[in-house]
């Protein structure tokens, strides 16, 4: 028979983590009565599968690109009576990102497009899917400073996610010059893939001619986008601001 250490030792050798971890609460409970071996084994078994699938969404969170993880317990629904409650709530089931179909949320600013969208992505990544999340502003000036290799192995990993998450599109109006192109290639190789898209911006649609300085282009994107979409208007007040004006209001209160 194995000592202790031995066992940890092979524990370790096998990447068994999870079994290591929790071994001595197993072998205390497997002392007690009616306490069978395949009992304590099936345990054993399922402490080393929930280790692995918390790892899991652990990496696959790191390699999304969120900053946080919103969820839509933290989100006041009474704050903006006005947003579609129901369409958020139908985007979290997940069932859009099986079927293939995109989301677009667009309205002003402050009023919770980011926190919707990440607290979707967010659920996905639970799901075990994986998600990219981009500021779209950013991702763009990223990506033309890569070589041409890195390029492509970035463009890869995004049209293969099961979620892409573009936020913010058109937030700086202007575009980095092959930017248009690079969104383009995104949103078609997805749609021919029948994989979900979630886009915010602040922009109305009919203006995106004007920021990608191409009108067919924009036509391009936009068949693409909202074939299979559901179209999501923010409307309403920016928590933004009601946030800023309450520090402001306990700043002159001190
Ligand atoms: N109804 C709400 N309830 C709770 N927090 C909200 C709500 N709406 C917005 N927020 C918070 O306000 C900030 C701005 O919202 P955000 O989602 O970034 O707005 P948008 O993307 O529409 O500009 C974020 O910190 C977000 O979590
Ligand atoms: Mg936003």
């Amino acid at each position: 028979m194995m000592t202790m250490p031995e066992i940890e030792r092979c524990l370790r050798q096998l990447r068994l983590s999870g079994v290591r971890d929790t071994l001595q609460t197993r072998v205390l409970q497997a002392q007690g009565p009616n306490q069978p071996f395949l009992k304590t084994f099936s345990l054993i078994l399922q402490d080393e599968l929930d280790r692995r699938q918390s790892r899991l969404i652990e990496r696959r969170y790191r390699q999304s690109g969120l900053d946080e993880k919103l969820t839509f317990a933290e989100f006041d629904w009474s704050f903006n009576p006005k947003l579609p409650r129901q369409t958020c709530f139908q985007l979290h089931t997940l069932a859009f990102i099986a079927a293939g179909e995109n989301a677009l949320l667009v309205g002003k600013p402050g009023t919770g497009k980011s926190h919707i969208a990440k607290a979707i992505a967010y659920q996905a990544i639970l799901q075990s899917h994986k998600v990219e999340y981009l500021e779209t502003d950013d991702f763009f000036h990223r990506y033309a400073l890569n070589s041409p290799a890195q390029r492509e192995a970035r463009l890869r990993t995004i049209i293969d996610c099961d979620l892409l998450v573009l936020d913010d599109l058109f937030l700086a109006r202007a575009i980095p010059d092959d930017a248009g192109a690079l969104l383009q290639t995104l949103i078609y190789q997805r749609y021919t893939l029948h994989r979900s898209v979630i886009v915010t911006s602040n922009r109305v649609v009919q203006d995106w001619g004007t920021y990608l300085g191409d009108n067919t282009m924009s036509t391009t994107i936009l068949d693409r986008l909202m074939h299979h979409c559901h179209l999501l208007e923010f409307d309403g007040r920016s928590y933004r601001l009601k946030e800023a004006a309450e520090a402001a209001r306990e700043t002159m209160s001190n």
